[in-house]
């Protein structure tokens, strides 16, 4: 099989990224991140943000082309994400993906940074089955898609009405004074707590919800919740039990994105689901989503930890897949989109 030698560029959010991939196969993956930049703004600041991806741009795409051993002559394509995301960063990718596409006389391929997490997992275990179920869990989405085809068809089955799992994280760990970002520190919290401890809301899971929003999330109610509790407990001088509120408010975005994950599978008869978003580095999620697909016969692909975060690898390798399918290449003209919609794969 033809076996296409890309290299990605991701620039969606805080980390600057270049991934290089020969087909499925992984040659390098090198990320610069600026989270520490914006750790004390509480969130990521765009303007920061952008700048840092200028500063991060070049470096690391010369350390890529040396972890690859590879020259830029050597490429078939290049890929880049074209959103969604920060505007401002995004243009800095982009940038950098035309010029290259531009000097080296190369097709470029503008990619769906969350096409991008659903597909890296081709990487660890390679083709994907067709179709199959994918969970996205990130710091903007929340989605559970129907992968046809990664490189031609990804259709939208539920989503979140509200707030995204990860932000859910961020903004329970923030009024918990711990830092941003908060999804690994609450992450490692839990591990010390009694998940059972308080019984917090599992939203959208309610009869009367089930109609309208089956393979629906919300989570703005649980962040609501827990602040409330919190605040009791202040309020009544209480000590905060901080490891069992991050194991409890961990327990019920497991518990909810699974349910509805295997849910889903079972009623468009999947048996395959994909993992896919940086909450998909959570060791609860990982174990709980394991367990149910086990009981209901599904097979779950989870990539790895270090995938799941932003990495332009997964630019890289749905670029790979474009290319295989023959799909157009986008024009030099192509705009960053901060609000992609998941169903364009590539621009
Ligand atoms: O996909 P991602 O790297 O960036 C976006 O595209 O949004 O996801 C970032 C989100 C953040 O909200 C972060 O708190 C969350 O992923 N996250 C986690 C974990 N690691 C990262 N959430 C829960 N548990 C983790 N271990
Ligand atoms: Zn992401």
């Amino acid at each position: 099989m033809f076996e296409p030698l890309i290299l990605g560029i991701e620039s969606s959010c805080d980390e600057t990224s270049v991934g290089i991939v020969a087909g499925h196969e992984l040659k390098a993956n090198v990320v610069a991140s600026s989270v520490e930049e914006h750790a004390r703004f509480g969130g990521v600041v765009p303007e920061i943000a952008s700048r840092a991806h200028l500063e991060a741009m070049r470096p690391t795409l010369t350390c890529a082309l040396e972890q690859a051993q590879v020259e830029l002559a050597d490429l078939d394509a290049i890929a880049v994400t074209a959103g969604p995301g920060l505007m401002g960063a995004l243009v800095v990718g982009l940038s950098a993906a035309k010029a290259l596409a531009c000097v080296l006389n190369k097709p470029l391929y503008g990619v769906n940074h969350l096409v991008g997490h659903v597909g890296v997992d081709m990487i660890e275990h390679g083709p994907l089955p067709k179709p199959c179920m994918a969970l996205l869990v990130s710091g903007g989405h929340t989605t559970i898609l129907r992968v046809g085809d990664i490189a031609t068809d990804v259709t939208e089955v539920g989503s979140t009405i509200d707030d995204a799992a990860g932000e859910a994280y961020d903004k329970v760990a923030r009024l918990l004074g711990l830092p941003y970002p908060g999804g690994p520190v609450i992450d490692q919290l839990a591990a010390q707590g009694d998940s059972k401890a308080i019984s917090f809301p599992r939203g959208l899971t309610a009869k009367h919800d089930l109609d309208r929003h089956r393979f629906d999330f919300s989570f703005s109610g649980l962040k609501t919740a827990v602040a409330r509790w919190v605040e009791l407990r202040r309020r009544g001088g209480q000590e905060v039990p901080v490891a069992d509120v991050a194991a409890s408010f961990q327990e019920a975005v497991a518990d909810v994105l699974t349910a509805k994950t295997v849910d889903a599978c079972q009623e468009f008869g999947m048996d395959t689901v994909l993992l896919g978003g940086g909450v998909a580095a959570n060791s609860r999620l990982r174990v709980l989503l394991g367990q149910r697909c086990e009981q209901a016969g599904i097979t779950l692909r989870r990539p790895r930890p270090g995938l799941c975060t932003d990495n332009g690898a997964m630019i890289a390798v749905v670029g790979a897949e474009l290319v295989r399918a023959g799909v157009r290449p986008s024009g030099l003209d192509i705009p960053a989109n901060s609000g992609m919609p998941v169903s364009q794969i590539s621009v």
